[in-house]
């Protein structure tokens, strides 16, 4: 249970705070000035210290500069009646995480409360997890003996000494983001916030709010400040992942950023001096798409300084049978229990075409780990595209006849086989069979027209 401390001079607001979060499942202490709040604090931390700015005594910000060393990490709520921009600044500078006008609005505060806390948990949980890692004497927990793996290692720590901005590329599920933490944690600024956001997933004001911030009233729904994450980020790392997701306009004001090293929320007339570390990633071809004008060449130079390439689960094999070992233990911990892998099983996962890369590994694992009753992973926990999965057939389609072939035919019909295959598989779901093929189903769709086998498909999903 997250703990807050109430801090005001007047009793109605002590009281109905209180009230609030005890009924949001808070536990609650109060002080009726800032002096009284130091002392609380010094005897017991908080999690989150909703507090009045004006005070007999001492008031908000005093209290907030008494104790922000020895607490960096607590989360701080100012509500005022006669809000100051300099007290506002003070406050921000001092690390405050928002500001509330008061009269508030209760659904807001509630709200603006359980981000604030869940950015805490996010927090904390980073740091347990690093200590966890320091215990097992092990910074990385990256899994590879292949060198492509060494050599990805040796970038890590020497790309953690420094300031640069790194650029991470590599398909899906290759360990982008596992890289982007490791570097985080192995570089000075380890026991600061790394904090993590998908640009794909947003709109473009959405994320520039997201990542900038935004001040009271700046557009409709913007009743209080609000930090952004470079803010939050200050002095740790920030990762943008899916980079080649942002939008041209985005492009601009972030390579801005990274030039001035200062942001500015939306609606604000002055900018703030930050100082995260940027580490981006992309599975899209950025210097191709910077060819074609679909992404800003001079912010794709600015980010990659320092590229660092993570090579598809095919292209390093020999790493396989570790991180089956590894995800075994880790599904075996979380079930607690122990099991080992049968040969042939080990075999089948060696010799697969992971489209999906260590991810899609990991899931196969996790499944095959739940289903598995004896203390050995049998090749029936596999699914079936991995146990009937045949490289042979597939070398033999690439082996050229002597009088030589029509190479578009032949890849037209390859094609063709294919998506019959996959359909066959999935008793004609395409979904599932556009998953087997991993394409958008509108793709897989396109190819049902152009080999004209729609009506097939229909046929094999009724059972025909
Ligand atoms: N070398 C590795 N050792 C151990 N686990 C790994 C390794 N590479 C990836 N993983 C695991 O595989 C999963 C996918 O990795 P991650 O999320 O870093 O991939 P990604 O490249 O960011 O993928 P996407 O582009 O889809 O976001 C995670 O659970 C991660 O822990
Ligand atoms: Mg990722």
């Amino acid at each position: 249970m997250s703990n807050l401390l109430i801090v005001d001079d007047e009793q109605s607001y002590r009281q109905l705070l209180s009230l609030i979060f005890e009924g949001e499942g808070y536990s609650i202490r109060t002080a009726s000035n800032g002096t009284e709040a130091v002392e609380l604090l010094s005897a017991e931390p908080a999690d989150l210290v909703i507090s009045d700015v004006r005070m007999p005594d001492m008031d908000g910000i005093e209290m907030l500069r008494a104790v922000r060393e020895a607490l960096p990490d607590m989360g701080v709520i100012f509500m005022t009646a006669h809000a100051s921009v300099e007290a506002a600044r003070e406050a921000f500078k001092l690390g405050a995480d928002d500001f509330v006008t008061k009269p508030f609005d209760v659904d807001e505060l509630k709200l603006i409360v359980k981000k604030t806390i869940e950015k805490q948990a996010l927090i904390d949980e980073n740091r347990a997890f690093k200590r966890a890692q320091r215990e097992r004497g092990s910074v990385k927990n990256i899994v590879g003996n292949s060198a492509k793996m060494h050599a990805i290692f040796q970038m890590i720590e020497t790309v953690a000494e420094v300031q640069s901005t790194v650029l991470i590329t590599g398909e899906s599920g290759t360990g982008k983001e596992l890289v982007a933490r490791a570097i985080h944690d192995m570089s000075p600024r380890a026991e600061k916030p790394f904090i993590s956001i998908n640009c794909g997933a947003f709109t473009e004001t959405l994320l520039e709010s997201e990542l900038f911030g935004y001040v009271k009233g700046s557009f409709t729904g913007a009743n209080s400040n609000r930090k952004g994450l470079f803010e939050a980020a200050n002095k740790g790392t920030i990762f943008l992942d899916e980079i080649g997701e942002m939008s041209p306009a985005m492009q601009v004001k972030l390579l801005r950023v990274l030039q001035e090293r200062r942001v500015r929320p939306v609606g604000a007339h002055e900018e703030l001096p930050v100082d995260a570390r940027v580490i981006a990633a992309t599975n899209r071809d950025l210097k191709q798409m910077s060819l074609e004008g679909n992404f800003r060449e001079d912010l794709f130079y600015r980010i990659s300084v320092i590229p660092i390439h993570l090579p598809p689960l095919r292209e390093r094999s020999e790493d396989i049978p570790d991180l089956v070992q590894h995800f075994v233990g880790k599904f075996c911990d979380h079930a607690g229990r122990s099991m080992g892998v049968s040969p042939k099983a080990m075999d089948l996962l060696e010799n697969y075409m992971w489209g999906g890369n260590v991810r899609e590994l990991e899931h196969t694992i996790e499944r095959a780990v739940a289903l598995e009753r004896t203390d050995e992973i049998q090749p029936e926990r596999l699914p079936e595209h991995i146990t009937n999965y045949n490289p042979d057939r597939i070398k033999a389609e690439f082996e050229l006849p002597a009088d030589g072939l029509n190479l578009s035919a032949h890849l037209e019909n390859l094609e063709k086989t294919y998506v019959i295959e996959a359909l066959k598989m999935t008793a004609g779901n395409q979904t599932k069979a556009a998953d087997l093929l991993q394409m958008q189903v509108r793709s897989l769709r396109h190819l049902l027209d152009k080999h004209s086998i729609r009506t097939l498909s229909a046929q094999m999903r009724s059972g025909d």
